[in-house]
């Protein structure tokens, strides 16, 4: 080794010894005739002291150093004189006084401070990723990445589950989203996807007898990008044979319980987690994925407002609609121009307007309350809308009149960002919960048909087998989801083990007999020989890593991540290829392509 010692893990005791170290110039100061480095390795910072006196040469090599140079220096630790301790640097008590130095590799001036944790423009950190990830918080991000999948495997380990790999050359699998196609030379005009999950071959390692499965799995999908979405992501995929929905939430509030204590000792959790139903979740919340850690939740005055000559309360209502709100406390005094802002971020989400309502004396009061709905309503209904919220005086009441689905997602935007606002987001809880008894099927407004609520290998509620055919709308499927913070962390289901019953699922979501067989047509032969019950979950790895960091995006916990446009500007991928490569693939690109080119 170029080094006896971390930078990171000299303290005291190593007083008086001999070291060599070898690592990054993160900073260089000239004072009182002195250089001093702070070097820098994986394992931390360390400050070397160049003294003209000690050395003249190493001092003037010193001189010349510049951040990001690579350095080798030998020299002996000792403890900081008096009042010179540095109480933010793990090493703050000592330096090392250098004897020798040797540059390893010069650096030219990085484009931005691996110093600092200033924001850099995104492309600058993506192109320069190797450079961003030298920064402190990335590498730690990284680290506690390495830590988490570390203790799950040991966790899950002792639980007596095996981890198999599973192909990443496979064929679709329906999770909702595209696939990322890869053409196969061997095989012209033929095309292998990437999974966007391993779930069918999960439950085949099911029907193999591998009754406790997992894998750290890397997943595709083509869809569009946002702060938790990447092209190719992490999933912690798991499934178990003889399982009932109770036996993996169990497992699975055991696993963030035990891995939060382990990595992230000082976070609170919410125990034990709650469990939501969806419907519940949506009416509380107007969302499936609710971040628990505050209230502001959702109330129905949908009864009062019909009630009302209010107009545009009246119209939502006699178009199936719904009016609901949230008390948001103490934001009574809201300027016209926040209320604005507040209307501008409902209009976003699709409502046609936000209702504000400020109560802002301690009677209710034709006068006190501030609303353009109050000149429609009367007191009581002013007291009862009140009342159903449990508004005190200063608070502020958000409604929105509209369709459900509109209400949902405005409320739920509304609900967040006020509490953003109102600092209720406690960065050091973790509210996991589990949402349970969603809807087997949703209806496709725009493709006019069935579509699974989880993937068709959801298993409806048993007892609900019976309405499949004649209220399909009313089964529960035995879907679950773990929740964080507002986040979808997880999703899972016990899955249909019979042919027979699968393919009456495939025939509901409107598959063809021939479709069925030629995209599940190996799968659905091997659930007849004797395919166990059997059930799982998958995490993704990413999100979960990204609420432990305190990140708001997972690029911020994946090494090499990929641009909102799904480009790695780094390696600049996508690209394109030799004319003989798409030859040898029987590809031919359209000719407007070939032109942008
Ligand atoms: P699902 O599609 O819900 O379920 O995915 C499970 C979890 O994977 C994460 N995830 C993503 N993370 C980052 N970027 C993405 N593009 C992305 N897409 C999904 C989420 C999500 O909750 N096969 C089923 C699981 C099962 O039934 O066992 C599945 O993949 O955290």
């Amino acid at each position: 080794m170029l080094k006896s010692h971390n930078c990171g893990e000299l303290s005291g005791k190593h007083a008086g010894q001999k070291v060599t170290l070898a690592g990054w110039v993160h900073r260089r100061r000239d004072h009182g005739g002195k250089v001093f480095i702070d070097l820098r390795d994986r394992e931390g910072i360390v400050q070397v002291v160049f003294n003209p006196q000690v050395l003249e040469e190493a001092y003037e090599v010193a001189g010349s150093l510049r951040s990001e140079y690579v350095i080798q220096v030998t020299g002996e630790v000792a403890t900081r004189p008096k009042g010179t301790e540095n109480p933010k640097l793990a090493t703050g008590d000592i330096e090392v006084v250098a004897k020798e130095i040797l540059i390893l590799n010069p650096s030219k001036t990085p484009p931005f401070y691996i110093t600092e944790d200033e924001e850099v423009e995104e492309s600058l950190c993506l192109k320069n990723r190797y450079l961003y990830l030298r920064r402190p918080r990335l590498k730690d991000n990284l680290i506690l990445r390495y830590r988490v999948t570390k203790f799950i495997r040991d966790l899950l380990d002792a639980k007596g589950f095996v981890e198999i790999e599973t192909p990443i050359l496979i064929k679709s699998t329906p999770e909702g989203a595209r696939d990322y196609l890869v053409p196969s030379r061997i095989n012209p005009g033929k095309f292998y996807a990437l999974p966007q999950s391993p779930q069918q071959l999960k439950q085949l390692l099911m029907v193999a007898g591998f009754d406790k499965y997992f894998q750290i799995a890397r997943c595709f999908r083509d869809e569009d990008l946002r702060a938790d979405r990447q092209p190719e992501f992490t999933q912690l995929d798991l499934e178990m044979s003889f399982v009932q929905m109770q036996d993996i939430l169990e497992l699975m509030e055991e696993l963030f319980t035990s891995l939060v204590k382990a990595v992230k000792p000082d976070m609170r959790l919410v125990q034990p987690f709650p469990r939501l139903s969806y419907r519940e979740a949506m009416e509380k919340y107007g969302t499936d994925k609710p971040d628990i850690r505050f209230g502001l939740e959702i109330r129905d005055i949908s009864d009062i407002a019909a009630n009302t000559d209010f107009q545009i309360f009246r119209s939502a209502l006699d178009n199936s609609g719904k009016v609901k709100g949230i008390c948001v406390p103490g934001c009574g005094h809201y300027t016209r121009h926040q209320l604005e802002e507040l209307t501008d971020l409902a209009k976003s989400c699709g409502a046609r307007g936000l209702m504000t309502m400020a109560f802002t004396g301690e009677a209710i009061t034709l006068d006190t309350v501030k609303s353009a709905a109050a000149k429609y309503l009367g007191l009581h209904q002013l007291e009862e809308i009140a009342d159903r919220f449990q508004a005190k005086p200063g608070d502020l009441l958000l409604i929105v009149a509209d369709k459900p689905t509109v209400i949902n997602k405005t409320l739920d935007e509304l609900r967040r960002r006020m509490a953003q606002r109102l600092n209720l987001t406690d960065a050091n809880l973790l509210a996991f919960a589990f949402v349970v008894d969603f809807p087997f099927l949703e209806w496709n407004e725009a493709e006019n048909r069935w579509e699974p609520m989880h993937h068709p290998f959801t298993a409806p509620r048993w007892e609900d087998v019976a309405l499949l055919d004649s209220e399909p709308a009313r089964v529960h499927g035995q879907h679950y989801d773990v929740v964080c913070n507002g986040c979808e962390l997880g999703s899972g289901s016990i899955r249909i083990h019979n042919r027979q019953f699968q393919e009456r699922v495939f025939s509901l979501l409107g598959y063809s007999k021939e479709e069925t067989e030629s995209r599940f047509g190996g799968f659905l032969e091997a659930l007849e020989y004797g395919a166990p019950p059997h059930g799982g979950i998958a995490i993704g790895l990413d999100r979960l890593v990204m609420l432990l960091a305190g990140e708001r995006s997972i690029r911020e916990v994946i090494a090499f991540p990929k641009n909102q446009n799904a480009v790695d500007v780094m390696l600049d991928s996508p690209s394109y290829v030799d004319k003989h490569q798409l030859d040898e693939l029987n590809l031919k690109l359209k000719r407007e392509v070939i032109r942008s080119q």
